[in-house]
């Protein structure tokens, strides 16, 4: 999601004469879009501010101007804090008033003199989708956010504090967007939301299934994916499309987080195992070839040997082909910081290496089976060998391929012959030629 959002911030300056710069040094302004979801992720910020103020001075002495704004949930948790701990910040905006960066720009402008920065982490009554242009194409994979905010509350999390409540666009912004995204050249849209499967549009209640279906009907669109994912949110219509529309990749990342249902309800999480289960199969029965990833939290408060077994067991039971593992970290203000039974560091990284050996151990496995098949690859990088092309298998793998840069953008067909812990490498397989490619990204 930041990824997407720092694009679309690049999108809104591109109208105000800005362009992107590869060194900071050269840059008349610095955005620093920032994560809160752990203490990690937020911590780095002040370290990276530290180096951009040195930047600035050494700019200023050579009578240049330099704006730093620190964008994202950070900024919409902590702004105060920032602007106090760093004074030579301008901006601090939140995630949902990116589109008003050109005023706080002018703003910044007028009062950087007086020394004060400006601030704006409100949560505005107009959306910010209405008013940003158009979101530059850079590959033939491309992002489209379609849902915003989250009500869930899980008991560790900040993203229904920082990014507010579920918001949905309508639909008919949506196809108009993945239309344009197409005709650019994207062949792949990933849909995005924090909660992306509670995506409802306002005046049809129709959901994300629906959407699916929609946007599987524009011609050129290879491919779709959405993220992330609540388990509790997978509807008969959402799974059943993935049994009938066939653009909407065989790959689905849905965290559970624990394996116990004793943590599940700490986390207030609204499932239990049996239930993920329960929409595995669902989900399994529709699309056969379907294969999963999660998010796991380890050492979440109270969380017992048993409790981590059942995790470990879980993840050994369901053989995810990729996942992402984390130790859990007490975020201010939400329930889990104050909950009794914190688990000790040692503890919490002796589990963490544990789990992450068994889904290292799964990647692997899945990774190893794919040698020998043929996998439909989308071109969408460079390789840092020359004539060497990257792209991603239905699975989302990088898989790389001595090929034609006319491929690039394209979706073709590949012999994996070469199975790593996170990549794989392949040939064109034999008749894979242009003309054929291009049939298949109409077609499929
Ligand atoms: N500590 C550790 N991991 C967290 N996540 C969210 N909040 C926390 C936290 N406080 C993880 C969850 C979520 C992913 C995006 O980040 O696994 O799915
Ligand atoms: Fe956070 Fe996801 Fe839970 Fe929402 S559903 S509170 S985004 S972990």
């Amino acid at each position: 999601m930041n990824v997407y959002d720092s694009g679309r911030m690049g999108d809104v300056l591109a109208h105000h004469g800005y362009s992107l710069t590869g060194d900071a040094d050269d840059a008349d302004m610095v955005i620093v879009n920032t994560c809160h979801i752990r203490e990690k992720a937020a911590e780095k910020l002040y370290s990276e501010l530290g180096r951009f103020r040195i930047m600035k001075d050494a700019r200023q002495a050579a009578g240049k101007t330099t704006l730093i704004a620190v964008a994202g949930c950070v900024a919409q948790a902590e702004g105060a804090e920032i602007m106090a701990r760093a004074p030579f910040v301008d901006i601090v905006l939140g995630p949902q008033t990116y589109h008003r960066l050109p005023e706080l720009i002018a703003r910044a402008e007028r009062t950087a003199a007086s020394g004060s920065g400006v601030m704006d982490i409100e949560f505005p009554p107009e959306s910010k989708f209405d008013h940003l242009p158009d979101a530059a194409v850079t590959s033939a994979t491309a992002f489209l956010t379609i849902q915003e905010g989250c009500d869930k509350f899980c008991t560790f999390c900040v993203v229904p504090y920082t990014r507010g409540a579920e918001y949905s666009r309508p639909t008919s912004q949506i196809v108009a967007e993945a239309r344009r995204l197409t005709a650019a050249g994207a062949a792949e849209i990933t849909l995005l939301g924090q909660n992306v499967n509670a995506y409802r549009d306002a005046d049809t209640g129709a959901g994300l299934g629906r959407l699916i279906r929609t946007l599987g009907e524009i011609d050129g669109l290879a491919r779709l994916r959405y993220m992330t994912s609540h388990p509790a949110d997978m509807d008969d219509d959402l799974i059943a499309a993935h049994g009938e529309i066939d653009k909407l990749m065989p790959f689905l990342h849905l965290p559970v987080q624990s394996g116990s249902d004793a943590v599940l309800a700490r986390m207030n999480r609204r499932h239990r195992i049996d239930d993920y289960r329960r929409v595995i199969e669902r989900l399994m029965a529709a699309r056969g070839d379907l294969k999963l990833s999660s998010d796991f939290i380890v050492g979440f408060p109270g969380e017992s040997d048993k409790d981590f077994d059942a995790t470990l067991e879980l993840a050994t039971g369901i053989g995810f082909i990729q996942a992402y593992s984390f130790k859990y970290s007490p975020r201010p203000g939400t329930p889990a910081a104050a909950m009794t039974g914190q688990v000790p560091d040692t503890l919490k990284s002796e589990r963490l290496a544990a789990l992450q050996d068994v889904l290292a151990a799964s990647q692997r496995a899945f990774n190893e089976g794919c040698d020998g098949r043929v996998m439909a690859v989308l071109f969408d990088r460079a390789g840092r060998k020359g004539g060497q092309l990257v792209g991603r298998s239905p699975y989302m793998q990088p898989v790389h391929v001595m090929a034609p840069a006319s491929l690039m953008g394209h979706v073709t067909d590949i012999v994996i012959t070469e199975a790593g812990a996170n990549s794989l490498g392949g040939e064109l397989a034999a008749g894979a030629d242009g003309t054929e490619i291009n049939q298949r990204r109409i077609s499929a």
